[in-house]
């Protein structure tokens, strides 16, 4: 397979563009990119254990032939490592090893170590260069791409960050083998958000390719992979500050979901499986609020069903989950606001009721 190359070209204020590189083996070219793209005296590769032992003898060839000294700072593994401590562990790390303001900042692995590695290197001397190497599928579709870094508070995810975009995002296939069954599920789920929201072509490639890439079909989970990417890349030149909304409809999903990973403990239930559920209940609000398109919330499990994606939510009190919904960062004011759909490919942001939630928040937990 050939590799690809999407550009995220964000027009200003300021203009920043960059290349993901996807493909298999891809890793192995980091040392000559960043070679010539930054030149770099030294850098940081931010990464945990579990990652190191996949992927760390090819990285350290890679920067070994380009001649590019590095050093490692290894963090805990994990959501429930995605905090504050561990960003102090990191801006330490930089300080202790000498780092300096042109010394790029590469992560190593997947989302959690992407988002808080790329937060360190957002505010270590107010910002330094940072590259991003994902190593799950959910990082190689979604995290990797936009500069959204962050770390969890205990009241809820992702509610400190900066935006700070990568130089570059290389993405190797070849990383993917060794991923566990529930991490790939968690990528299709991001994978599946992103064709869900443009609709038309990515949509119906998804529904005539999933089966074979839940059978091994690597081609085809690249080609699906490479859609996200391009799909994503579209919406962060549009708005990269997620000032517009046309950024905030990549939350599809993740109202419910960010309230139930925040209520069961980070790391209990993944990312991806929390944003599937997430967009079984954010369709049938959209036809319960009297938006969505009849059938889209069935038309929306089936989709899920179909990736081997859960569409149930766990058992909890609907009055727990709307208390922390509530606490939400999108929320203005007192209302909920909830990206919904009209259907597939036909986004919208849209306040609703407390008394609607509650009701088909019930619903949902009873069938
Ligand atoms: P993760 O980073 O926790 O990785 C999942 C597990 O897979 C970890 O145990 C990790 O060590 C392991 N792993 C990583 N690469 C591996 C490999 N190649 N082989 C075997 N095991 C491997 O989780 P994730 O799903 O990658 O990322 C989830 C995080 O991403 C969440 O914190 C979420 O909020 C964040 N996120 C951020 C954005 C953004 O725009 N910044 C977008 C979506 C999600
Ligand atoms: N994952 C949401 C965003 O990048 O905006």
């Amino acid at each position: 397979m050939a590799t690809k190359r999407v550009v995220v070209a964000i027009p200003a204020p300021p203009a920043v563009s960059y290349e993901v590189i996807i493909g298999s083996g891809v890793l192995n070219e980091l040392g000559a990119r960043l070679e010539s793209l930054l030149k770099p005296r030294r850098v940081t590769v931010i990464t945990n254990d579990i990652v190191w032992e996949i992927s760390g003898t090819r990285l350290t060839d890679s920067l070994n032939k380009a001649a590019i000294d590095f050093d490692l700072v290894s963090i805990p593994d994990g959501e429930a490592n995605k905090t504050m401590e561990t960003a102090g562990i990191i801006l330490t790390a930089l300080a202790d090893c000498g780092a300096g303001r042109t010394d790029p900042v590469i992560a190593l692995g997947g989302g959690v170590i992407g988002d808080v590695a790329g937060f360190a290197a957002a505010i270590y001397m107010r910002g330094v260069p940072f590259i991003n190497v994902p190593t799950t599928l959910l990082a190689m579709a979604d995290s990797s791409i936009g500069g959204k870094t962050a770390i969890d508070l205990p009241a809820g995810k992702n509610l400190a960050g900066a935006f700070h975009q990568p130089g570059l995002v290389i993405s190797d296939l070849d990383l993917l083998t060794t991923l566990p069954d529930k991490e790939l599920a968690a990528g299709r789920a991001e994978m599946l958000k992103a064709a869900m929201l443009q609709g038309d072509e990515f949509l119906a490639a998804w529904r005539t390719g999933i089966s074979d890439a839940l059978g091994g079909d690597l081609g085809v989970t690249e080609d699906l992979l490479e859609r996200s990417v391009r799909y994503k890349a579209g919406v962060v030149a549009a708005d990269a500050l997620d000032m517009t909304g046309r950024r905030a409809f990549l939350n599809y999903g993740h109202t419910l979901g960010h309230a139930l990973e925040t209520l069961l403990g980070y790391g209990q239930l993944g990312h991806g499986a929390a944003v599937s559920i997430g967009m079984a209940f954010a369709a049938r609000l959209s036809e319960n609020a009297g938006l969505g398109v009849t059938g889209l919330a069935r038309a929306t499990e089936e989709l899920l069903i179909e990736a081997d994606l859960p569409d149930r939510p766990p058992a909890l009190k609907a009055a727990d989950i709307i208390a922390i919904m509530e606490l939400d960062k999108k929320n203005l004011a007192a209302e909920i606001t909830f990206v919904l759909l009209r259907d597939f490919g036909r986004p919208a942001i849209q306040t609703v009721p407390r008394a609607l939630i509650l009701s088909t928040l019930e619903e949902f937990m009873n069938g």
